[in-house]
């Protein structure tokens, strides 16, 4: 039985798959060409994709002998879920196997925008650093602001529950057709509140065309003036020209992003600015992480190949 894995993965993938599986891995470290997915997948029963790899009707028109694609990541908005059912190649994806990974690295850039770790490193490194100083790149503390989480779900409450261990107030925004239900931590409020109170806001929603662009032109004017965006969910779901421009003006203080609308393409005007940390979509880059999504990824591919029904279809299937 052939499986494509269109990247190696940091475990074996015989070790998940066992005897009968002939797993071919894309043997390059970048993102395979459609025409390149299509030529591996000839056969193939499986296809391993990423987040990098566009799955749609003419890619799967090409792949005849489908029987799922499984997703090794939480958010699935580059496949085409529509076109996959009905061509009856089921859509599996990893959930709940980066919350803690992600979580972490959204706190993260939370202090290193907060505590301007990029200035400070970018001076020392130069050999700029002159001695303790008590004006120099002061900063802004966690403890007693106020921290939005739009999205709260399983990484917005993992988000929720380090805030409150740093003395932070939380206030969370959910989907209007999606009921809030309380954790003790966060009080809800709309959107449009959470912009106006929240001196961090954090964005914990998947991409799709719902959210494309939540965070505008006319968001980011709801902001306080010093408040911080960070966003480790999709590029998509942030206005990026908006944002540079906001952060232009002084609109709103900073910003911590590691994703981006055009991956791997960074607006030129993120690039230079000072009050803004820029990662390259780590939020799961983690051992434990990246082969829990793994395993969970291929045990679905092995299940379907076994005409045994995946344990983690995607929810919109
Ligand atoms: C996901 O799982 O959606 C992440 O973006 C991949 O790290």
């Amino acid at each position: 039985m052939r499986v494509f894995l269109t990247r190696a993965l940091p475990i074996d993938p015989k070790e998940v798959l066992g005897p009968g599986y002939d797993a071919i891995v894309f043997g390059e470290d970048r993102p395979p060409t459609r025409d390149e997915i299509a030529l591996h997948a000839r056969g193939a029963r499986a296809i391993v994709s990423l987040v990098t790899d566009r799955i749609d009707a003419t890619l799967l028109d090409r792949c005849n002998d489908l029987a799922i694609i499984a997703q090794m990541a939480v958010g699935f908005d580059n496949v085409d879920v529509d076109a996959c059912r009905a061509r009856n190649v089921m859509v599996t994806h990893t959930p709940d196997t980066l919350t803690e990974s992600t979580a972490e690295l959204a706190f993260g850039l939370m202090l290193a925008v907060a505590r301007r770790f990029h200035e400070g490193e970018t001076m020392v490194r130069a050999g700029a650093f002159r001695g303790w100083s008590p004006t120099m790149l002061l900063g802004t503390e966690l403890d007693g602001k106020t921290l939005g989480v739009v999205g709260y779900g399983r990484i917005g409450r993992a988000i929720g529950r380090r805030a409150a261990a740093f003395g932070m107030r939380v206030i969370a925004a959910e989907r209007e057709d999606q009921p809030f239900s309380p954790d003790g931590i966060a009080t809800h409020a709309p959107l449009s509140r959470l912009l106006e109170e929240s001196d961090f806001v954090t964005l914990h929603c998947p991409g799709s065309p719902m959210t494309r662009h939540l965070i505008g032109e006319a968001q980011l004017a709801r902001m306080r003036p010093g408040a911080i965006l960070i966003n480790t969910s999709r590029g998509t779901v942030v206005d990026e020209a908006a944002l540079v421009r906001a952060l232009e003006r002084g609109v709103i203080g900073g910003a911590g992003l590691d994703v981006y609308e055009d991956e791997p393409r960074v607006h030129p005007g993120l690039i230079g600015r000072s009050n803004v940390v820029l990662l390259p979509h780590l939020g799961s880059a983690t051992l434990e992480a990246r082969s829990r999504m793994a395993c969970m990824a291929l045990t679905d591919a092995r299940r379907v190949c076994e005409g045994k029904p995946p344990l983690h279809l995607v929810p919109t299937w």
